[in-house]
């Protein structure tokens, strides 16, 4: 994907992390842990570095942890933050994305996060931006989430240490409808190279077969996929983007692929269980193990505001010479 990259070779859209060189997805996750680690006495400091800039969260599907955390992301950097939501917008009146990108580029607005249900819009919409503008991925059909896979590596990273090639990483669930599966894999691949353990769990209706499960240990009995896992990641079962008779019942999933904390005892004794939410709770996880002492999810979100404002940061702020 050679639109995200400029001709000196920096990094001009996020639109996915398939290709993006490891050295530039360490210094984003480098960046984004100096966030977290200043905490609140870095607020002054980093309310300077796009202060003056806008940045507008463009979203054609629900959410709400990406958006608001992008939106905190922007304001702790000290951006201008403008919110367009589809469903109570010209987009009801048939006005077509790229010309609502166009009125919204015209107002001064040079950052963008968008979120589309269709597989590569956001892509397209980046193609058609105006010179200035960045965009950032939000989410694309089942494609791409490329800031929830740098805000899930840094939560490994966090809790497991910096060698991803040791680690022993197991994703569970609907892989065929989730963007995230896709970019956490791509990102997995990229940091772990040949020495990482990659475990892909779920229905075989559920697996997809386009090469999003390279490299992968692939199997769909969950108690053995989880022998001494360290991280175990959780997808929602995303009945919005299925076709219907893909899962026979909620019941049988739950008790073929839900994560109980019976079923956790499997993994390593240390590991930590990630979820990039919305949780269908009792579905594909347990309150225990939502709310236990292996969860990292609200972990995730609050990584996710660092990790946005790494993003933001090296679209939108000052480039070194
Ligand atoms: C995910 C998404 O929308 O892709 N949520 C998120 O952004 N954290 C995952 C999902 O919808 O299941």
């Amino acid at each position: 994907m050679t639109l995200q990259f400029d001709d000196a070779g920096q990094l001009r859209h996020l639109l996915t992390l398939e290709g993006i060189p490891r050295a530039t997805l360490l210094a984003v996750l480098d960046r984004a842990q100096a966030f977290v680690d200043a905490g609140p006495d870095g607020n002054a400091t980093h309310r300077a570095l796009l202060a003056g800039s806008a940045v507008c969260t463009l979203f054609f599907e629900p959410s709400t942890r990406t958006r608001l955390s992008f939106q905190r992301a922007a304001q702790r950097l000290g951006a201008d933050v403008l919110s367009f939501d589809a469903s109570t917008s010209s987009t009801t009146k048939g006005e077509t994305a790229r010309d609502t990108l166009r009125t919204i580029e015209a107002m001064g607005v040079r950052g963008f996060v968008v979120r589309d249900a269709r597989d590569g819009a956001v892509a397209a919409l980046a193609a058609a931006a105006a010179p200035g503008a960045a965009l950032v991925n939000a989410g694309d059909g089942r494609k791409a989430h490329p800031t929830q896979g740098l805000l899930d590596m840094l939560t490994l990273r966090q809790a497991l240490g910096a060698d991803f090639a040791a680690m022993k990483v197991l994703v569970v669930g609907d892989v065929r409808h989730s963007r995230v599966a896709r970019s956490d894999l791509h990102a997995l691949r990229t940091l772990g190279g040949d020495g990482i353990d990659l475990r892909v769990c779920g229905p075989a209706a559920l697996l997809p077969d386009d090469g999003t499960l390279r490299g992968c240990r692939v199997g769909d009995d969950l108690d053995a996929m989880l022998e001494g896992v360290d991280a175990v990641m959780m997808l929602r079962l995303q009945r919005e983007r299925m076709a219907d008779g893909l899962v026979a019942s909620l019941d049988d999933y739950h008790r073929d692929f839900g994560l109980t904390a019976a079923r956790l005892q499997n993994a390593a004794p240390g590991a930590v269980v990630l979820h990039p939410g919305p949780m269908n709770r009792g579905v594909e996880i347990d309150d225990d193990v939502a709310d236990g002492k292996h969860s990292v999810i609200l972990r995730q979100v609050a990584n996710g505001v660092a990790v946005r404002m790494a993003v933001l940061e090296a679209l939108l702020g000052p480039r070194a010479p």
